[in-house]
């Protein structure tokens, strides 16, 4: 049978907890296995960024910190479809949202290296490319007050493939537990849950890029969000997610965008392997002595600490 792993972030039996809950009832009348895991209940440090380290070489399981994140990351591989959910705090999702993702995701676990350069031995028996949905949850009456928050929730799908098939993007709701009593937000919960639930069931279609959402008026058509990059003097727009460009005219003094297919949308796989490429193209002009060009040029970095505080409970908890 296949399973939904949900992750959720607001507080316990909060506004997310009950949308997610009232998707993963959905999911679980049509035969899907159900999982909750509230990372608010999870020890999990941030990343260190030891950039080779052993999460990269190893699996998250071999990571420097003896927390949740190996089992996190198992629980995600393990998963047939992905659920995350988090309130909106100062525009964007609560930090652990972020904990997580640079933990459990980031480029030890991007698929498109995987495919150009080979899985790594920890990787192998995981799946991959699943759909995902997400949901997040602000209080502001005003809809601008959520910016970054779904926005944010998607970087915890680009690297791993997860196709996001539906999205909740719910403001208003901001007394502890008032999800409960909004038959409107419980009802597009319970869509979402069978969106993805039809997802799930139908493993063979590639989802990339396949929305099962409403149409709720949002700019991009690859992600349904609306935060874009507008720069002065350019006659497009990027989507601050995804990265697909825009053309932008007005028609009756009302914004329209025109959307050409985009190797840089970086939710898909080209997209991916297009800023893999871009990376490799970076290296190449760099003169022999790089390494020691930037070792000599940082020294002087390196050697200034005293203006470096200690905190208190350094190395102590
Ligand atoms: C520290 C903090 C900051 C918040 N900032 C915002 C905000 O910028 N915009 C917004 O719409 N709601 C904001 N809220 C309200 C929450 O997003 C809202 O109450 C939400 O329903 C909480 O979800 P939960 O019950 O699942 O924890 C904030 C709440 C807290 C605790």
């Amino acid at each position: 049978m296949p399973t939904v792993t949900a992750f959720t972030c607001g507080v316990r039996f909060g506004n997310c907890e009950i949308l997610v809950k009232e998707a993963l009832m959905a999911l679980k009348k049509m035969g899907i296995e159900t999982e909750l895991i509230r990372l608010n209940d999870c020890k999990l440090q941030p990343c260190k960024a030891c950039l080779d380290g052993p999460c990269k070489r190893l699996g998250p399981a071999a990571c420097i910190h003896k927390d949740d994140g190996g089992w996190l990351a198992e629980k995600f591989y393990e998963s047939d479809g992905y659920i995350m959910a988090a309130p909106v705090w100062s525009l964007a999702p609560a930090s652990i949202v972020s904990v997580f993702r640079d933990r459990i995701f980031g480029y030890k676990a991007d698929v498109a290296g995987w495919e150009r350069r080979g899985t790594p031995e920890w990787a192998k028996n995981y799946k991959k490319h699943r759909p995902g949905a997400l949901i997040s949850v602000g209080g502001a009456l005003t809809k601008n007050w959520t910016s970054l928050g779904m926005a944010t929730l998607y970087t915890t799908t680009i690297s791993a493939q997860t196709n996001v098939v539906d999205q909740m993007d719910v403001y208003g709701v901001s007394k502890h537990g008032e999800a409960a009593i909004r038959e409107d937000n419980l009802l597009r919960a319970r869509y979402l849950g069978e969106n993805l639930g039809h997802a799930v069931l139908n493993p063979k279609i590639d989802w990339c890029g396949r929305w099962l959402g409403s149409d709720d008026g949002e700019a991009c058509p690859s992600c349904h969000t609306s935060l874009m990059i507008a720069r002065p003097g350019k006659n497009y727009v990027e989507c601050a997610v995804c990265g697909r460009k825009g053309y932008v005219s007005l028609e009756n003094g009302n914004l329209q965008y025109v959307w050409p297919e985009d190797p840089q949308n970086r939710l898909t796989m080209r997209g991916k392997y297009d800023h893999i490429r871009e990376i490799e193209r970076h290296g190449m002009g760099r003169p022999e002595n790089y390494d020691e060009l930037v070792r000599g040029k940082s020294k002087k970095y390196r050697e200034w600490n005293d203006c470096v505080l200690t905190p208190p409970l350094k190395d102590k908890c």
